[in-house]
C-alpha cells in the first residue's frame, strides 16, 4: 500500500490535539505556530489549504483532573479547551477548524471507525491485565510498579475485559509501507525509532476501557469506552466529515483526505506512525502522506511541561515583545526536529539583534528616507551600478533558496539565508549613504543616487517582507502598507508568493506612513516577562482559595485560570493566607552543590548541614512538584584543578547527559563514583563556577559533621525516573 503522490492543488495539515488537563504553554504553541506558518505559505502559493487543530478531551487523565478540581469532566474540558482556542485566536493563528473530541460530529465518526474495524474482523473481545500509564494514556510492558519509559511515572495495574485491535497483523504491512514511502516519517531519528519499534514485534492493542466512563461508548456495548488514542487520532478524519451524512462534509473529506502532514511532538510518533496507519489500513482508508515530529522545547534543562513546573506562556511574550517575536524565535532558533532551549535571554537577544536592529531598523531607515527625500513616492530607479547588480543577484538567489528550505521544514536555514539579504541590504545602504552628499557631487547626481539606492533597498525589503510573511504575519502586514502595497492578506489570497520576483516595486508608488515595527527591548524586558510568569503562578494559587490545600488541589489538577477562578468562587471567605511559595529544605536530606551565590532570581540553595526549622513549615504539592528530582548515573567524575572541594561529574539522565559540579571532593574518590546511580535536582538554574557550567545538584544525607552521603536505591531504577 502506498500513499498517493502529493496533490499540489490542496493541502491538509494538522497539529496534535492538546490534552485539556493543562493550560497551554509555549510547547503547545510551538507545534501550532509551525503549522500556522506552513498554512500561510501554502495559501500564499495559491494552494487550497485546510489547517486543523483542537483539543483531546476524553480519558482517565482528564477525568481525574476534573475530579480533583471539583468539576465535571465536561465543564473542565470546556474551560480548558476555551483557553487553547482563546490563545490561538490571540496569537492570530489561522486554523480553519478547531475540533473538540467531545463534539457530536467526532463521536459519530469515532463510533463509525470502531464499528468498521470490528465489522472487518480486526477487533475482538479479550481481557487485559497489565500496566497502564495514565499520564501518557499508554499501555506499558512490565510487572506492577513498572516506570513508564516515556514520562518516568509509575504505571498502574489494570485488569479489564477489553476489546482488542489486531495490531500484530500489521507488522509486515507497516514495514512494507515505510519502505515504499521513505518520506512518510521524519526526522530520520523518528523514522529509525519507529521502524525498530515495529521490528521488535507488535502485540494486539487494547482499544477499550471499562474502569471509567469519560469517553466515547463502544457502539452496541456501552459499558466500554473507546481507548482515548483511537478516539483522538480519529479527529484527523472526523473533523473533515468522516462519519457524517451531510454531503458538504462528505465532499470536504473526499477533497482533503489523506492529510499531507500531521505535525506532532516526537514523543507521540508511535501513536501516529504505527497505530494510526494500522487503524486506517484495517478500515480501508487512505494513509496520511507524512508525519513530521518536532523536538521538545526545553526550559531550565528539561522538557517544558506543567508537571515539571517549568512552563512559560505564549501570552507573556506576546504582551511584552509581540507574537511575531515569538514566532521568529521559535522558527529561527530551533532547527526543526531537534530539541531547543528556550530562555528569555536568548529570546531578547534574537529580538533585538535580528528584528529591532536588523529588519525593523532597515525598514524604518528606508521608509523614512523615501518620505524625506521623495515625499513618500518611489522614485525612478535609474541605471544599475555594480552595487545594485550584486544586491539584486543576492535577492534572486535568496528567493530561489528560501522556498525549498522552508518547504523542507528547514525554517531556521531559510531565515538565516533571508537575514543575509537583510544584512546585505543594510550594508548596501550604509556603503552608498544616500543621506550624505559629498562636496564634489552635484545636486542632480546626488538625487539620482538617492533614487537608485532607496528604490533598490525598498525593492529588497519588499522581497524580504513577502518571503517572511508566513513567519511574521503581523509585522509583514505593517511593512506592506508602508511600502504602499496595500493589505498583505489580500495579496496572499491572490497567491502573491507564486511569482515573487525582483522588480515588483513600481516607480510612483505612494508609501504609507512610517510606523514602528520592533521597538528595541530594553533591559527590563526580561524582568517584565519573568514577573508576568511569577504573577501568573501566584494567581493560580490565590484563585484556588489561597490555602495550601486548595492550591495543591488546583496544582494537582493542573488547572487553567478559568477553572481555578471557578474554584475560588466556591471557596469560603475569609481567605486564608496564600500558600507559601518558597521551597524549604527537608531536614534529613541535603542538596550537594558548590557553595556559591545563588544565580539571580534563583531560590537560595540550602547548604549542608541543613537548618532544622524550629517549627515544621509545610509546603504545598504545587511547591514540591517544582523540584524535578531524577535518577541519574555518573559517567565521569574528576577533580577540578585548584578547586579542592569540587568534583566535575558527567551524568546520564537517560533522556540527556549533563555536567554537574558537586562540592563532595573531600568525601568521595572520583573513581569510586563512576557507574553509581544517584538522585539529582534536574531543574536547577545552571550556574557557572571556575568557568564550568553546573546543571543540577546531587542529593545527599548530611551527617552531623557535615559529610554528605549520596542518596541511592536498593532496587534497579531506570535513568531519568522521577522521584515524587
Ligand atoms: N493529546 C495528545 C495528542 C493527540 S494527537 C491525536 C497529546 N497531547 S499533549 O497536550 O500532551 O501534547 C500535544 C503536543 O504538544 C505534543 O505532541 C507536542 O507537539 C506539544 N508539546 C507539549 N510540550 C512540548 C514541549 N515542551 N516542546 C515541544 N512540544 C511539546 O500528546
Amino acid at each position: 500500500m502506498t500513499n498517493s503522490a502529493a496533490s499540489p492543488a490542496r493541502y491538509y495539515l494538522t497539529t496534535p490535539i492538546y490534552y485539556v488537563n493543562a493550560r497551554p504553554h509555549l510547547g503547545h504553541a510551538y507545534s501550532t505556530i509551525v503549522c500556522d506558518a506552513i498554512a500561510r505559505r501554502k495559501r500564499a502559493l495559491g494552494i487550497d489549504t485546510w489547517f486543523l487543530t483542537g483539543t483531546d478531551e476524553h480519558g482517565q487523565k482528564i477525568e481525574r483532573s476534573a475530579e480533583l478540581a471539583g468539576r465535571t469532566p465536561a465543564e473542565f474540558a470546556t474551560a480548558i479547551s476555551a483557553e487553547f482556542r482563546g490563545l490561538w485566536d490571540r496569537l492570530d493563528l489561522s486554523y480553519d477548524d478547531f475540533i473538540r473530541t467531545t463534539e457530536e460530529r467526532h463521536k459519530r465518526g469515532v463510533q463509525k471507525l470502531f464499528a468498521t474495524l470490528r465489522d472487518k474482523g480486526f477487533i475482538y473481545k479479550g481481557s487485559y491485565t497489565g500496566q497502564y500509564c495514565v499520564s501518557d494514556e499508554a499501555y506499558v510492558d512490565g510487572p506492577p510498579g513498572t516506570v513508564c519509559p516515556d514520562c518516568g511515572r509509575v504505571t498502574e495495574t489494570v485488569s479489564e475485559e477489553n476489546y482488542f485491535f489486531k495490531l500484530s497483523a500489521f507488522e509486515r504491512k507497516l514495514l512494507e509501507f515505510y519502505e515504499a514511502n521513505p518520506g512518510f516519517m521524519g526526522p530520520e531519528s523518528t523514522r529509525r525509532e519507529v521502524i525498530s519499534f515495529v521490528r521488535g514485534g507488535l502485540k494486539d492493542l487494547s482499544v477499550s476501557r471499562t474502569s471509567f466512563s469519560w469517553g466515547i461508548p463502544v457502539p452496541g456495548d456501552e459499558k466500554h469506552v473507546i481507548y482515548v488514542w483511537l478516539d483522538a487520532l480519529a479527529n484527523y478524519i472526523t473533523a473533515l466529515g468522516y462519519g457524517s451524512d451531510d454531503p458538504a462534509e462528505q465532499a470536504r473529506f473526499a477533497k482533503f483526505w489523506p492529510a499531507d502532514m500531521h505535525l506532532i511532538g516526537k514523543e507521540i510518533s508511535r501513536f501516529h506512525c504505527v497505530y494510526w496507519p494500522a487503524f486506517l489500513m484495517a478500515a480501508g482508508i487512505a494513509l496520511p502522506r507524512s508525519v513530521k515530529a518536532n523536538g521538545w522545547l526545553l526550559f531550565d534543562q528539561g522538557k517544558m511541561s506543567k508537571s515539571r513546573g517549568n512552563i512559560v506562556r505564549a501570552d507573556t511574550i506576546q504582551q511584552v515583545l509581540g507574537a511575531d517575536a515569538l514566532r521568529y524565535f521559535l522558527l529561527r532558533e530551533i532547527p526543526f526536529g531537534q530539541d531547543g532551549s528556550f530562555s528569555f535571554d536568548a529570546l531578547v537577544q534574537r529580538y533585538n539583534g535580528d528584528l529591532a536592529n536588523g529588519y525593523g531598523n532597515l525598514v524604518s531607515r528606508v521608509v523614512n528616507m523615501v518620505h524625506k527625500y521623495f515625499g513618500g513616492v518611489v522614485p525612478e530607479i535609474g541605471a544599475d551600478t555594480a552595487a545594485e547588480t550584486a544586491l539584486r543577484e543576492t535577492a534572486v538567489r535568496t528567493i530561489a533558496a528560501f522556498g525549498p528550505a522552508f518547504d523542507e521544514m528547514n525554517f531556521s536555514e531559510a531565515l538565516k539565508g533571508l537575514w543575509l539579504l537583510v544584512a546585505e541590504t543594510d550594508g548596501y545602504l550604509t556603503a552608498n549613504a544616500p543621506w550624505k552628499k559629498p562636496a564634489d557631487r552635484s545636486d542632480a547626481d546626488h538625487t539620482l543616487l538617492q533614487a537608485r539606492v532607496l528604490a533598490t533597498a525598498a525593492e529588497s525589503i519588499r522581497i524580504i517582507t513577502a518571503l517572511v510573511y508566513p513567519i511574521l504575519p503581523e509585522s509583514a502586514a505593517k511593512v506592506w502598507r508602508q511600502l504602499g502595497q496595500g493589505e498583505i492578506a489580500d495579496a496572499a489570497k491572490k497567491s502573491f508568493l507564486t511569482d515573487i520576483a525582483w522588480g515588483g516595486l513600481k516607480a510612483g508608488t505612494q508609501f504609507g506612513e512610517p510606523a514602528p515595527l520592533f521597538p528595541r527591548a530594553e533591559k527590563d524586558a526580561i524582568e517584565r516577562m519573568q514577573n508576568i510568569e511569577d504573577q501568573n503562578s501566584k494567581t493560580v494559587i490565590e484563585a484556588a482559595g489561597g490555602t495550601a490545600e486548595a492550591a495543591a488541589k488546583a496544582a494537582a489538577a493542573q488547572t487553567a485560570a478559568p477553572v481555578a477562578a471557578a474554584v475560588s468562587e466556591k471557596a469560603a471567605a475569609p481567605k486564608a493566607p496564600a500558600a507559601t511559595v518558597a521551597v524549604t529544605a527537608p531536614t534529613s536530606v541535603a542538596a550537594v552543590a558548590p557553595a556559591a551565590a545563588p544565580a539571580q532570581g534563583a531560590p537560595a540553595q540550602p547548604s549542608a548541614p541543613p537548618q532544622v526549622a524550629e517549627e515544621p513549615q509545610h509546603i504545598s504539592i504545587d511547591d514540591f512538584v517544582k523540584v524535578d528530582l531524577r535518577v541519574a548515573q555518573i559517567l565521569v567524575a574528576e577533580r577540578i584543578p585548584k578547586a579542592d572541594k569540587l568534583l566535575r561529574l558527567e551524568v546520564d539522565l537517560g533522556y540527556e547527559k549533563r555536567q554537574i559540579l558537586a562540592g563532595i571532593a573531600q568525601f568521595y574518590e572520583p573513581e569510586k563514583l563512576v557507574g553509581r546511580k544517584i538522585v539529582i535536582v534536574a531543574n536547577l538554574a545552571p550556574r557557572k563556577m571556575r568557568g564550568l557550567e553546573s546543571n543540577g545538584m546531587l542529593l545527599a544525607a548530611s551527617l552531623p559533621d557535615g559529610a554528605p552521603v549520596l542518596a541511592g536505591f536498593l532496587e534497579e531504577v531506570p535513568l531519568g525516573a522521577r522521584l515524587k
